[in-house]
């Protein structure tokens, strides 16, 4: 493992990982040319133990960086070695919270071939979501590529088949320098990935939630429908309280009526009753998922009524099934709910069948187990 960092230059949109945008040589082996390193160093699986995978952070080989200035396109980027970033002390991220961040996995398959799933969606929410924060993105084609090169160069870190998944982070924050608040002068696009198994502790087994009725995650009008790391530092508050309790975490409701059901802190939420599936609507309070949409989509394509809507907390206590959707969580079964000191609980012990028949669906086609007739896989080999 090498001390100093090294940078490889890549231009985004041109088409990946190009020999001519390898040429940077790695310090300790100056004869040696970046894209032997990166192969000899993606050939073989990481040595660590698989089957341990949580959703934790492992640090990983490269990251990606891209600039860009206010008002500007970003145009070139790179792929280095991972490590600290160095930041002015009044980064407008660092000042006024001015970020995004998105989450997306890759797959390994038998064949070994690499699978992302549906990036160009990620690429697009983070374009919406820095018109909102006032910070230029990048185009959907060089967010594809930056993941596509990011992923290649970490790919000893993409999980054997069945042991879980690379995850992949992008973010995008205003890295100049603000005094008063105003959009910071300069903005940087970073991706890192790290290899993670189940997100929640309970694995596959079913959560426990309970409903927060006085804290709230978004407003009308505010933030909540973007992903802007400020939306995530609000739920902590809640959610530590939650945990505390023995709760897998927090539901929260609309700040305005404080009666119907939003999301969970990192994850949609949907309910079964009598075999047609509701889910809130998307509104601009709550984040519209990825996963919630192809969700949807593969309900419907097997015959499922899905209904987007305002759905009352109250629906929570004649639910058949409750499950929550999201990348990180893939499609998690919900045990029980506690609402106001009243407990329900749902299926005992595992998923109902309507959640099981989606999961299934759902994690076939990621994982390229099924044919992929939506074309939602991008695969990299
Ligand atoms: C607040 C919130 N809701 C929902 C989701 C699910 O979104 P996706 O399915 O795109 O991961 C996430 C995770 O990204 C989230 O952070």
């Amino acid at each position: 493992m090498w001390a100093y960092s090294f940078v490889v230059p890549f231009v985004a949109g041109k088409g990946g990982l190009s020999s001519n945008a390898l040429q940077a040589v790695s310090p300790f082996r100056p004869d040696a040319a970046v894209s032997d390193i990166c192969s000899s160093e993606t050939t073989e699986l990481a040595d660590i133990d698989w089957d341990s995978l949580g959703f934790a952070y492992v640090p990983t080989d490269y990251m990606y960086t891209m600039k860009c200035a206010r008002g500007g396109i970003f145009s070139k980027g790179e792929l280095q070695r991972f490590g600290n970033i160095e930041l002015n002390p009044s980064a407008g991220v660092l000042n006024y919270g001015q970020g995004l961040f998105e989450g997306l996995k890759a797959y390994r398959k038998e064949d070994g071939n690499i699978l992302l799933f549906r990036p160009e969606e990620n690429a697009l929410r983070m374009k919406i979501g820095a018109e909102r924060m006032c910070m230029p993105s990048p185009t959907v084609e060089q967010f594809v590529e930056a993941v596509k090169a990011t992923v290649l160069a970490n790919k000893r870190w993409v999980p054997p088949p069945g042991k879980g998944s690379l995850y992949i982070r992008p973010l995008l924050i205003g890295t100049g320098a603000v005094l008063g608040v105003a959009p910071a002068p300069e903005y940087t696009f970073l991706i890192y990935v790290s290899p993670v198994g189940n997100y929640f502790k309970e694995g596959v087994a079913p959560i426990n939630l309970i409903v927060e009725h006085e804290l709230h995650r978004a407003t009308p009008g505010g933030t909540g429908g973007v992903k802007t790391i400020g939306n995530y530092a609000a739920v902590l508050k809640a959610q530590s309280i939650a945990k505390a309790k023995g709760y897998s975490d927090v539901l929260y409701l609309d700040c305005v009526h404080k009666k119907y059901l939003e999301e969970v802190s990192s994850c949609n939420i949907f309910v079964v009753k009598d075999n047609v599936i509701s889910t809130p609507a998307i509104k601009g309070t709550i984040l519209p998922g990825i996963t919630r949409k192809s969700v949807i989509d593969v309900a419907r394509s097997q015959g499922f009524q899905v209904e987007e809507r305002l759905v009352v907390v109250d629906e929570l206590l004649d639910a058949d099934e409750v499950f929550c959707t999201g990348t990180a969580v893939v499609v998690s079964p919900v045990g029980s709910i506690t609402y106001k000191g009243k407990r329900v609980s749902y299926e005992e012990g595992g998923f109902g069948a309507v959640s099981q028949q989606l999961y299934t669906a759902l994690t076939r086609l990621q994982m390229g187990l099924t044919e992929d007739k939506m074309n939602w896989t991008v695969g990299l080999n």
